[in-house]
């Protein structure tokens, strides 16, 4: 049974809105370890987890064909919004339960996702779809993240890590997985050529009112929204207040530095 906590529209905007699209580094990566393992040509890939697509439309240009699959309807529905990648089809869907025959897949990406997946289920339809020698890539980023403005030194961060902090309580197991840079899905993958590529540190400029954004689309801030929505706004306002405040009462547009530290899962199926 696939986790239900993206199905929101409202949930699906503010994932298209706010969050980052993962750093070329990444890419670079990715493409690297599929040149050296499977070599080309990269021909039909499929982003599991897909959301509103911004991993999917960076990895796109790599691969002939690029499949986007997500489980709530809501998030494929913006995905399929943003024109121009005619290489891409999106389709709402699991990751335990793949609409590919067996050995037709060259690459299975997932970004932010994997630890939403049922990691059994999901390694095991992996393990069928993929071509011999075909790869995983799985990424995602730290909780481990940097706010920096002017001389605010670490004074941002400790704000930010104080709303997670308030967040504790609605951590779900899920996050948890994600917070240990995906190790149980790493431990689950039945291929003996596997890896994970620690700590890449990306920074993003963005107004503060984006940053605030995306604290909003965490899951843990939705699940304490849909328990506590007048303290959850409170939360929200208070820790916006604290940033412009710490910047000199500068304006929600100031841009300031967003740094994440992404990981990368990747593996081989044997030949
Ligand atoms: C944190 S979001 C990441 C979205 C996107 N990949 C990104 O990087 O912004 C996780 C996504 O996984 C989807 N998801 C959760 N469980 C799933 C499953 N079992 N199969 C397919 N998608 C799933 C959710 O609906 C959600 O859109």
């Amino acid at each position: 049974m696939a986790t239900r906590m993206f199905e929101g529209k409202h949930h699906a905007t503010l994932y298209q809105k706010y969050r980052f699209a993962p750093p070329d580094e990444l890419k670079t990566l990715i493409l690297d370890y599929l040149d050296k393992k499977k070599g080309p040509p990269h021909l039909l890939a499929v982003d599991l987890g897909c959301g509103t697509g911004q991993n999917t439309r960076l990895m796109a240009p790599l691969f002939k064909e690029m499949v986007g699959i997500d489980v709530s309807e809501s998030q494929v529905e913006e995905a399929r919004a943003v024109p121009g990648f005619p290489n891409i089809t999106y389709r709402v869907g699991t990751a335990e339960k793949l609409p590919f025959p067996d050995g037709s897949v060259d690459v299975i990406l997932a970004a932010s996702a994997a630890h939403w997946f049922h990691t059994e289920n999901f390694v095991k339809e992996a393990g069928r779809v993929l071509k011999p020698l075909g790869c995983l890539a799985l990424m995602g980023f730290g909780k481990n993240m940097e706010y920096h403005y002017g001389n605010c030194e670490g004074r941002l961060t400790d704000i930010f890590n104080e709303f997670t902090d308030a967040l504790l309580p609605y951590t779900s197991k899920q996050v948890a997985i994600a917070d240990s840079a995906l190790q149980e899905v790493l431990d689950a993958i039945p291929f003996p050529e596997k890896e994970r590529v620690d700590n890449l540190p990306v920074t993003y400029k963005v107004p503060v009112q984006n940053a605030v954004g995306f604290f909003e689309s965490f899951s843990m801030f939705q699940a304490y929204e849909r328990a506590d929505p007048t303290a959850a706004r409170a939360l929200l306002e208070t820790t916006q207040r604290r940033f412009l405040e710490e910047m000199g009462d500068v304006s929600p547009e100031m841009e300031l530095d967003v740094v994440l530290k992404y990981f990368c899962v990747l593996a081989c199926k044997p030949r």
